[in-house]
Parts: structure tokens; C-alpha cells; sequence
């Protein structure tokens, strides 16, 4: 494999198409509203994009369901506009990260037409098809096999119904994937964001899950027995040949896993997303379980990643996706009152740590949970498929409203706010899903105007970044009070230098005296949400000091 570490550098920005930027108006995103906002994402400063899917899908779960990896999705465009973004973005010295889908296709793709045809058709043995199901369940909340009744026979689809899972036990379909790998690397990509890869090899008894509650069979599923052999393959046959990284989304991982996953010389994946931080305000990982936050935890959390990957393997950073609600508001801060602060605070916590920011489109901004009127304003796929199981348990009606507000994908999925006209400058045509009325005061422009703005603090966030790129890449890591309830102070020191972060996660007055234990160093104030650094921190706080000898 070549020795490929341009990601340790990278400040990765999330592209979810269809939310992003409308060019012609349908009320959908598309690839050339991506190329219209090049700039944008250039004076930001981050230096590669993560595009969620654009492929050829028939949409029901907004593109993480292909019928064709190698077209592009029409509504957002040609593969001529795709060619063109690519290349301006690469001008702009930005990379480009496709997202992989490799567990799943649509039912629409061809294997699975030719598949579901009969028992010996050629593709047949692309899919997971049984006789009779197990009694595995799946991440929308349903049972995991679908019949069909063409060949009397049942399929696996860990998702929904219109994406069966393939099989990669099967040789050829290993080779489909090389192939369609290969096809995005030669066009000029820099990598891939490896879809819920830890689930693609299944554990070929298909016994019966145990656990009775959530994901049943998941321990069957979940790291499955031959993971490590397939990525590696993919590994040598295809990604070392190119100067390109990945990221791999792996669901329910322990540190031990994703330590073989990331450790460089096993050839496997650059990093990997896992979601122990994003889960400290949930039961068992999921997120419908809701459970008080607690910062201890969070940091304990992140801590044991931190220490744990300081010698091998790598981290990403993040708080937010296009699966995730919106991070304002949530971690213990304030998406109302102190809403600028929080944003400010979330993002200068996270991106100081050792590992790679990943940037959740409308974060910089501030953007807040989507404003419903009714539960039935949720269009996703897993909301509305988790809302029919959940009004089937015994459950309160407000805690399934409570759970589904703060659970559904959709909050991160609102178009983005550029300006406060009547669809935030996102189209001039009603968006596939409604723009909040916060855009008013929420959005690019005014932003771009107002120098205190969240938006500028990430601007400025992001030079500090570049211009300290030592300390943040390599700089030891250490949690200064691991079981302060209010404070995640930490520093890292590389030699006799250090960045110290001290952040007050609370809505009150602290005193914090952390800067005792540093008389001898020289101190400069690199970043801080307000304009007074003093060892009594003001709400949402935050500071970034830099000390030296
Ligand atoms: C994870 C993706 O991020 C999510 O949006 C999708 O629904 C599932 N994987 C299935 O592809």
C-alpha cells in the first residue's frame, strides 16, 4: 500500500447532495448547485468534500439505496457535471471522498432483478436468500427478511425492504466491487466513505440472535468473521494502486476492532466513523433509548479513543451527519439563548483532538434540528418505519413523540439556509423538505456579514488549525479533569509546546484555575467565543491558549 497520509492533514466537509444547493430550481440539490458553492467551501478552508451517494437509486432511502454505481442519480445531474465538479474542486485544491455503499443495493439494480429471476439464475448467489428466515431484526426496526414469492425463498436486507443485502462470500461479487472502485479512482477520486462496512460479512451459520430487544442477531452480523480478509483484498487489489483514503462507517465497534481496522501496516482503512460519543445520550447505542447526557461520560468516551489510538490507527472527529440530529443544542449546550456560544464551544472541543474534523454541512452555520408542527412532517424511511413499530410496544404517546423528534434524520437533512429569502436560497421552488423559519437570522449571508458569526469563528477556527498543524497532528494528548462535570479541559503537547482547550459545557459561571499549572509557559489566546480570557468562564466558554516556554 503507499504510504498515503495526506488524511492526517484533511478537514473534511459533508456534502449531502439533495439538501446542499437547487441550480435549476426542482426543489432538489444538485451537483451543479455543489460547483455554484465551490468558493464557499474554499474560504471555509477545509480541504476535501464528502459527497454523500449521487448515484443512479430509486430513492427510497435518498441514494443509500444504488441501482447503478457507475451513473449519476439524474435529478442531481450528468456524469459530465459530475467530471466538471471534480475537477473544479480538485482546483481549488480540494479533495473529493465518494460515498461507498457496499452492503446493500437497491432491489431496482440489475443483480438483484437477474437474482430474484429463479434458483439458478447467474446472480442468484449475489443475495442472502433462505428458505426460511432466522429471527434476525434490522436497523429500521423490522424483521430483516423479506419473502418474495418468485422463487418461494426469502432475502436479507439489514435495511429497508428495497435494499437487500449482497453477498460477499461470493468471489464475483468482490470483483464487482474492485471494479466499481476502481471505475471512481481512474475518473480521479481521492477515496471513499465505506458505508456500514463492518456489517458485510455475515457469520454463514445464520443462527438465531439471542438478544431479544434491539438488532436481534446482531453479534452475527456485526464484525463479521471474514471483514478483515475482504477489506484487505480491496486493500491490494485496488486502493494501493492510488494515493486515496477511507473511511469506514462501522456501527457498534469496540476500540479493539477498529484498532485492527485502522492500524496502518494491516492495509485496511484509513479511519473509521464510530459512534461511541454520539451515543452517551442514548441506551445500547440506540437512539430512539433516549438517556440523559452526562460530560463525564462523553469525555470517558472520547478519552478511550484518544489513548487508545495515540500509537496506532486514527481518529475521525465529528459530531454530525445526515444520520445525526444537529449538534447546537445538543451535548448539553443551547441552541437558543447561547446558540452562537454552544457552536462555537462544540466545534473548538472536538476539532483540537487528535484525528481528522469532519464538518456536517449547515453546521458552520449553526443550524438547528428541522421545526415540526407534527411527527408526520418526518419523511425518512427509518422515522416513519421506527414510528409503526414503536406505536406497536407499550409506550407512551409522548415519549414516542419526545423520541422521534430527537431521533429522526430528517433535523440534519433541511436544506441549507443560505440566505433568509422564502427557501433560504437553497431553490426558488418548494424543497423536497421544508426550510426552518429560523433562516431569518440562521443562514450563509448573514453570517458572512457578521464577523462575531459562528461562520467566522470556524474560519478563523480552521487557519488556527492549519497554522498549528504539528501540534494538532501529533501533539500528546491528555484529559486534564476526567471527572469534572461542567469542564473538558485538555492539552496537547508536542515537546515544550501546547494547545490547551478549557471549555465550561454549562450554562453558568465557572471558575477554573487550570492555568496555574502552566506559570512558567508564555501564554497567547488563539481562540475564544467571547472577548475576555480570565480563569471565571462565562457560559458555553471556550478558549484555545497556546503556551510555550
Ligand atoms: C448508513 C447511512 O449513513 C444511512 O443514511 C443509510 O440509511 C444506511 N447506512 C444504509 O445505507
Amino acid at each position: 500500500m503507499k504510504n498515503t497520509n495526506w488524511f492526517k492533514d484533511a478537514i473534511i466537509y459533508q456534502i449531502y447532495p439533495r439538501s446542499f444547493k437547487d441550480s435549476d430550481n426542482d426543489g432538489m440539490g444538485d451537483i451543479k448547485g455543489i460547483i455554484e458553492k465551490l468558493d464557499y467551501l474554499k474560504e471555509l478552508g477545509i480541504n476535501c468534500v464528502w459527497l454523500s451517494p449521487v448515484y443512479e437509486s430509486p430513492m427510497d432511502d435518498n441514494g443509500y439505496d444504488i441501482s447503478d454505481y457507475k451513473k449519476i442519480y439524474s435529478t442531481f445531474g450528468t456524469m459530465e457535471d459530475f467530471d466538471l465538479m471534480l475537477s473544479e474542486m480538485h482546483k481549488r485544491g480540494i479533495r473529493l471522498i465518494m460515498d461507498l455503499v457496499a452492503n446493500h443495493t437497491s432491489d431496482e439494480h440489475y443483480w438483484f432483478k437477474e437474482s430474484k429471476k429463479s434458483k439458478d439464475n447467474p446472480y442468484r448467489d449475489y443475495y442472502i436468500w433462505k428458505d426460511k428466515p432466522n429471527n434476525w431484526t434490522g436497523f429500521f426496526g423490522e424483521k430483516a427478511w423479506e419473502y418474495d414469492e418468485t422463487t418461494d425463498s426469502y432475502y436479507l436486507h439489514l435495511f429497508g425492504k428495497k435494499q437487500p443485502d449482497v453477498n460477499w462470500e461470493n468471489e464475483l461479487v468482490r470483483k464487482e466491487y474492485k471494479d466499481i472502485i476502481k471505475f471512481w479512482l481512474d475518473k480521479g477520486v481521492d477515496g471513499f466513505r465505506c458505508d456500514v462496512i463492518n456489517l458485510i460479512s455475515k457469520d454463514q451459520r445464520y443462527k438465531n440472535g439471542l438478544n431479544p430487544l434491539i438488532l436481534v442477531g446482531k453479534k452475527y452480523y456485526i464484525n463479521g468473521p471474514r471483514l478483515h480478509e475482504y477489506l484487505n483484498e480491496i486493500n491490494r487489489d485496488v486502493l494501493s494502486n492510488y494515493d486515496c483514503m477511507t473511511v469506514g462507517e462501522t456501527v457498534f465497534s469496540t476500540l479493539d476492532d477498529i484498532k485492527l481496522l485502522t492500524k496502518e501496516d494491516r492495509n485496511e482503512l484509513s479511519m473509521v466513523f464510530n459512534f461511541d460519543h454520539t451515543s452517551v445520550d442514548n441506551y445500547l447505542g440506540v437512539k430512539w433509548l433516549m438517556r440523559k447526557f452526562s460530560l463525564k461520560r462523553f469525555k470517558k468516551t472520547l478519552d478511550k479513543y484518544q489513548y487508545g489510538l495515540k500509537d496506532e490507527g486514527w481518529n475521525s472527529l465529528f459530531y454530525e451527519n445526515h444520520d445525526q440530529r444537529r449538534s447546537v443544542g445538543r451535548f448539553n449546550t443551547d441552541d437558543d439563548k447561547y446558540r452562537v456560544e454552544s457552536a462555537k464551544l462544540l466545534a473548538t472541543t472536538m476539532y483540537f483532538l487528535k484525528g481528522t474534523p469532519f464538518i456536517y454541512q449547515g453546521q458552520e452555520i449553526g443550524m438547528t434540528n428541522m421545526q415540526v408542527n407534527s411527527l408526520d412532517d418526518f419523511i425518512d424511511i427509518e422515522t416513519i418505519n421506527v414510528r409503526k413499530t414503536m406505536n406497536s410496544l407499550p409506550l407512551t404517546k409522548k415519549y414516542i413523540d419526545k423520541s422521534i423528534k430527537n431521533g429522526s434524520r430528517d433535523n440534519s437533512r433541511v436544506p441549507m439556509h443560505w440566505d433568509d429569502s422564502e427557501y433560504a436560497g437553497f431553490s426558488n421552488s418548494k424543497p423536497w423538505l421544508k426550510v426552518n423559519e429560523n433562516k431569518s437570522f440562521i443562514n450563509v449571508k448573514q453570517s458572512q456579514n457578521d464577523p462575531s458569526s459562528i461562520l467566522n469563528y470556524y474560519k478563523k477556527l480552521i487557519k488556527v488549525y492549519k497554522e498549528y498543524g504539528d501540534i494538532v497532528r501529533d501533539g500528546i494528548y491528555l484529559d486534564l479533569l476526567p471527572n469534572d462535570k461542567k469542564l473538558f479541559t485538555y492539552e496537547r503537547r508536542l515537546d515544550d509546546k501546547i494547545l490547551l482547550v478549557v471549555s465550561n459545557f454549562s450554562n453558568s459561571n465557572i471558575k477554573c484555575d487550570i492555568l496555574d499549572n502552566y506559570k512558567e509557559f508564555n501564554k497567547e489566546v488563539l481562540l475564544n467565543n467571547y472577548d475576555n480570557a480570565s480563569n471565571e468562564l462565562k457560559p458555553y466558554q471556550s478558549i484555545l491558549y497556546y503556551l510555550t516556554k
